[in-house]
């Protein structure tokens, strides 16, 4: 039992427990060659010499991981293609990728089977003379019929964002058409939610889905909630967004909340703000965020296999639950220091009732990422501070290494409507980035304060995502999480070494995305 619970506690003592078994995963964060004008239609050898060179990259780098002994490897959403393409300007492109429940092919092994297909005949190539599981993110074409199907675009066919995913033998094994599209004039959404999950002999099930699909519910969470699905591949073209968004933020929260293994690549658009990519576990990550260089990024690494059909319940992973350790509870419990109360009286309150008053005078409001926060200063070295708005209250005992940067607590109950719909709980430790309230919520990557800290918030969803940002993107997990009490969810860390950039409890409330 005790052995168990150091393997809970560290990723990577689990990889070195020698009964554990373990793979090795690559991910590429691939800086793709765009087409220049991409609202101008190209004929179909055009738009294969354009794709042609980013898939010569990906030959390379498909090799590279090979060498190191990967055995599944994933490409980035658009990596092959680019983007910004109307319905029209994609069509030569596109490809139609047979649906693999029907038929087994490997493009490599059976080029002539069908037409125009020579995408999948690389990429199958690839996989089948590295052997090795490749996953690519590709445009696609689907006939339909208008009789029989109502949501059949005009011109009889469907436009999908697809992964592909190819065995070690170069055959299709699934393929998935992206749900929540991400202001893509190209793509129709699948007339259906597709939860699409494939089997590997090395690490058993993974899950599919893209991008922007990490925000909603469907199919992300009911892929790891409902189906029980531990391992995801991730094709991401994500624009950073300081300070609760940016890539590989949000991709260490959603492994560590959800308890899942996620292989996310990113593309590398420095000139849109677009990359981070990396390996992640729900304890550890390796992981590439650069905004300056102007190259692609190959990350492999050895992770435990985390699906229970293979290593049975000795990892009992419950998304949203939290980590408890084996540890004596955190010793923030047995704060408070007097000094509290006597430096910073009616800046902190008892009870929620008498937040909302005790802190009037010093709350303000600020846009963060386009939503509008209320939030109360941090004041002090240390201090025990609480901040409501609609059914959310944040609470955060902090103590700082000093108090020159200016550090603020914020709070938001409401439908976040900019560049998408969805509804947010959220609890933000946030640096601001200058000495006006209006700084806070604002882009920064640095921080030179060390905090330790505990933020905790009633939530009304049980989907929360916990994230603790250090300088220089430095990803971090909470020592401890939970839910106190019902509705409450906490996490504390102390001792980070780097200055804390972003604390954060992100709640998504699905159910009100649609109001
Ligand atoms: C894509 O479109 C947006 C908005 O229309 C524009 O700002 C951006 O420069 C375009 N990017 C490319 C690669 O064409
Ligand atoms: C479309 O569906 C209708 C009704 O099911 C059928 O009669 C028709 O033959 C189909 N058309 C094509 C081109 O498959
Ligand atoms: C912090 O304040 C909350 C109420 O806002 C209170 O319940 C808690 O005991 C305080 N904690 C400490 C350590 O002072
Ligand atoms: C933010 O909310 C506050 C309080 O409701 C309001 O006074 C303020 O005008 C809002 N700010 C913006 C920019 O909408």
């Amino acid at each position: 039992m005790a052995l168990v619970l150091v393997l809970w506690l560290s990723g990577l003592q689990l990889i070195l427990a020698a009964d554990h078994p373990s793979y090795v995963a690559a991910v590429y964060e691939h800086r793709v060659l765009l087409n220049p004008n991409p609202g101008v239609p190209l004929d179909r050898r055009s738009a294969l010499e354009h794709m042609k060179q980013n898939l010569r990259v990906f030959e390379e780098q498909t090799a590279l991981a090979a060498q190191q002994g990967a055995q599944i490897i994933v490409f980035p959403e658009d990596a092959i293609h680019g983007f910004n393409f109307t319905r029209a300007s994609i069509a030569g492109y596109l490809e139609t990728v047979p649906d693999p429940q029907k038929v087994t092919w490997s493009p490599c092994a059976d080029p002539l089977r069908f037409p125009d297909t020579e995408v999948l005949h690389t990429l199958s190539c690839m996989a089948r003379k590295n052997g090795l599981f490749l996953v690519a993110n590709m445009p696609s074409r689907q006939s339909c019929n208008r009789t029989s199907d109502p949501r059949c675009p005009e011109d009889g066919q469907y436009q999908f964002n697809t992964n592909v995913v190819f065995s070690d033998q170069g055959i299709i094994v699934v393929r998935y058409h992206k749900q929540n599209l991400y202001f893509e004039a190209a793509f129709d959404a699948p007339p259906k939610c597709e939860y699409v999950t494939f089997t590997t002999p090395f690490a058993g099930r993974f899950g599919v889905f893209t991008c922007f699909d990490i925000l909603f519910r469907d199919p992300a969470l009911t892929l790891v909630k409902e189906m029980g699905i531990r391992q995801i591949v991730y094709p991401t073209a994500w624009m950073n967004q300081l300070p609760l968004l940016a890539a590989v933020q949000f991709q260490r929260s959603f492994s560590h909340a959800t308890g899942v293994t996620l292989l996310a690549a990113n593309v590398r658009a420095v000139e849109y703000g677009i990359t981070g990519s990396g390996i992640f576990t729900p304890w550890d990550s390796l992981i590439h965020h650069d905004t300056e260089g102007n190259s692609g990024k190959l990350l492999v690494r050895r992770v435990p296999v985390l699906d229970p059909s293979i290593i049975g319940d000795r990892l009992k992973l419950v998304p949203f639950s939290g980590y408890q350790s084996s540890k004596e509870p955190e010793n923030m419990h047995s704060w408070p220091t007097n000094s509290f109360n006597a430096n910073h009286d009616g800046k902190y309150c008892q009870k929620d009732s008498e937040c909302a008053e005790g802190t009037s005078s010093i709350t303000f409001n600020s846009i963060m990422m386009y939503d509008n926060f209320t939030l109360v200063p941090l004041q002090g070295t240390e201090g025990n501070i609480s901040i409501c708005s609609g059914s959310v209250c944040c609470h955060l005992l902090f103590r700082r290494s000093d108090a020159r940067e200016f550090y603020a607590l914020g709070v938001f109950d409401g439908l976040h409507v900019v560049h998408g719909t969805y509804y947010l709980e959220i609890c933000a430790l946030v640096r601001c980035t200058g000495e006006h309230h209006s700084s806070c919520g604002g882009e920064t990557e640095h921080a030179q304060t060390l905090i330790d800290f505990r933020l905790a918030g009633t939530f009304t969803t049980t989907h929360v995502f916990p994230g603790i940002l250090g300088s220089g993107m430095t990803l971090d997990v909470p020592d401890h999480s939970g839910w106190e009490g019902g509705n409450e969810f906490y996490m504390s860390r102390t001792g980070m070494s780097a200055g804390l950039v972003t604390a954060v409890l992100y709640g998504r409330h699905y159910e009100k995305d649609k109001v």
